[in-house]
């Protein structure tokens, strides 16, 4: 490298801590499954089998936490099994909430940075980074982790709950995003905050803005960009419950995780919204019954799971009835024209075989009525700013690596950062 080059990489510097003072604050919310997230075994805990007592998937620190999401041994079958175990949530009826598997402690490590976001891996970098390419966008156009730029992990298998029902971990969290919208907000001389969502996370900030009064809203928020929000469920949330989801690694054998899976409380969240997808359109077909996004409570019933009716009827489905616009300008950017699920067909062996499936378009992941369900919803309201960017074959979790869409994005908070644009509320 000649001296040419070290004056331009301090020119570079300069620019960037110049316009990083400057910038609205950043703060990180991620998907399902998109941080890590750390357990550790009390006495209470009484495993399946004595193997899935001593097994621990990463080193352990001598206060017995370990890394429970993401290790990549999990993916080998007897792992696989005491993983799930470990993983499971239950519905206790008498709390009216949801709780860790007995004996299991959780937590998330680094809440307020974005460390935990960018790999679930931290030992295999490549091959399990998820925010990393897109915190490495934001860094160049000035941003600087825990100055100007900030992440809240959470434990993404607990939801939220219609009100009036307790949820204390969801709850929890919204309560520590809220202090570090304040906090980011306070330390960079009171400029609002900009909120990026990925999936999950963004059904989490809508319900955030809307638990906050309008005063709150405008003092604290300058913008939420929510990347592929699932904002009225999907039909593959119906695959995951009925067989099992792989977590795309093909050498997982679904059912061993199916009920784990059901166990988690933001799963049912995700299932397709009645008001979106119809409450007649078939989206599983059997050869007994059809089911349609109305039909979910016998759904799930039929597949095996009837302890998933009384929480998804009084906890989830009031909570998903109305998408309340919040008032703050709201930018939503999508993946578009990936293969879908979109109709599930199952034959004489029932659920526990991998059904056919006809796809639609969406990301991948995510039907395109979900995807676009705030416009449809909101397109009459006044007082609420809506703007939808799609990206042509981006999917689910490409959109957070893709050079053309992290080009988009940053280009999004750009225009946010140098606009002055307010709430309306
Ligand atoms: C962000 O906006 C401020 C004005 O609010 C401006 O001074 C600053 O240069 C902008 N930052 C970037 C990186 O464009
Ligand atoms: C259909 O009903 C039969 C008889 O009750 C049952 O054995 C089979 O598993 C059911 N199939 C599905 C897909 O529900
Ligand atoms: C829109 O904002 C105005 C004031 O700015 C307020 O009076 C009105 O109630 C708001 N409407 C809705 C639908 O929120």
């Amino acid at each position: 490298m000649g001296i040419g080059m070290a004056l331009i990489s301090l020119a570079l510097m300069s620019y960037t801590s110049q316009a990083g003072s400057n910038i609205h604050p950043l703060i990180l919310i991620p998907g399902s499954g998109g941080n890590q997230l750390e357990a550790r075994q009390t006495a209470g805990y009484k495993p399946s089998t004595l193997f899935c007592n001593r097994w621990y998937p990463a080193r352990k620190n001598k206060d017995g936490w370990f890394r429970l999401w993401f290790d990549l041994s999990v993916l080998l079958s007897p792992f696989t099994r005491c993983f799930a175990e470990r993983m499971m949530l239950h519905y206790d009826p008498d709390l009216d909430d949801y709780r860790n598997f007995p004996g299991i402690e959780t937590r998330v490590p680094k809440f307020g940075s974005t460390q935990s976001l960018l790999y679930l891996d931290p030992y295999l970098k490549h091959i399990t980074a998820y925010m990393a390419p897109l915190v490495e966008s934001l860094e160049q156009i000035g941003y600087v982790d825990g100055q100007t730029l900030f992440g809240a992990p959470y434990d993404f298998r607990y939801g939220l709950a219609a009100e009036g029902h307790p949820s204390k971990e969801g709850s929890k969290f919204l309560q520590d995003l809220k202090d570090l919208i304040e906090k980011a907000s306070n330390s960079n001389g009171g400029k609002p905050v900009i909120l990026l969502s990925h999936s999950l996370g963004g059904l989490f900030v809508l319900q955030l803005l809307n638990r906050n009064p309008p005063s709150w809203r405008r003092k604290y928020i300058k913008h939420f960009v929510a990347l592929s929000a699932p904002w009225g469920g999907t039909v593959q949330e119906m695959f995951t419950f009925a067989s099992g989801n792989s977590l795309g690694v093909p050498l997982v054998e679904p059912l061993l995780v199916r009920e784990e899976q059901r166990s988690s409380e933001s799963n049912l969240w995700l299932m397709p919204n009645p008001r979106l997808f119809g409450g007649q359109k078939p989206l599983v077909i059997t050869p007994n019954a059809t089911y349609s996004a109305g039909d979910i409570p016998q759904f799930l019933y039929d597949i095996g799971f009837p302890q998933g009716v009384h929480p998804y009827k009084s906890r989830i489905l009031p909570l998903t009835e109305k998408l309340v616009a919040p008032g703050v300008p709201v930018t939503c950017i999508t993946g578009t024209g990936v293969r879908t699920p979109e109709t599930l067909f199952y034959g004489e062996n029932g659920f526990d075989e991998q059904p056919e499936v006809v796809y639609g378009d969406g990301d991948g992941t995510v039907n395109m009525v979900s995807l676009l369900a705030l416009e449809t919803l909101w397109s009459n309201k006044k007082n609420q700013t809506l703007k939808v960017i799609p990206i042509r074959g981006v999917s689910h979790t490409s959109i957070l690596r893709n050079d053309a869409a992290l080009d988009e994005i940053m280009a999004e908070i750009l225009l946010i950062n140098s606009s002055a644009e307010h709430s309306a509320v």
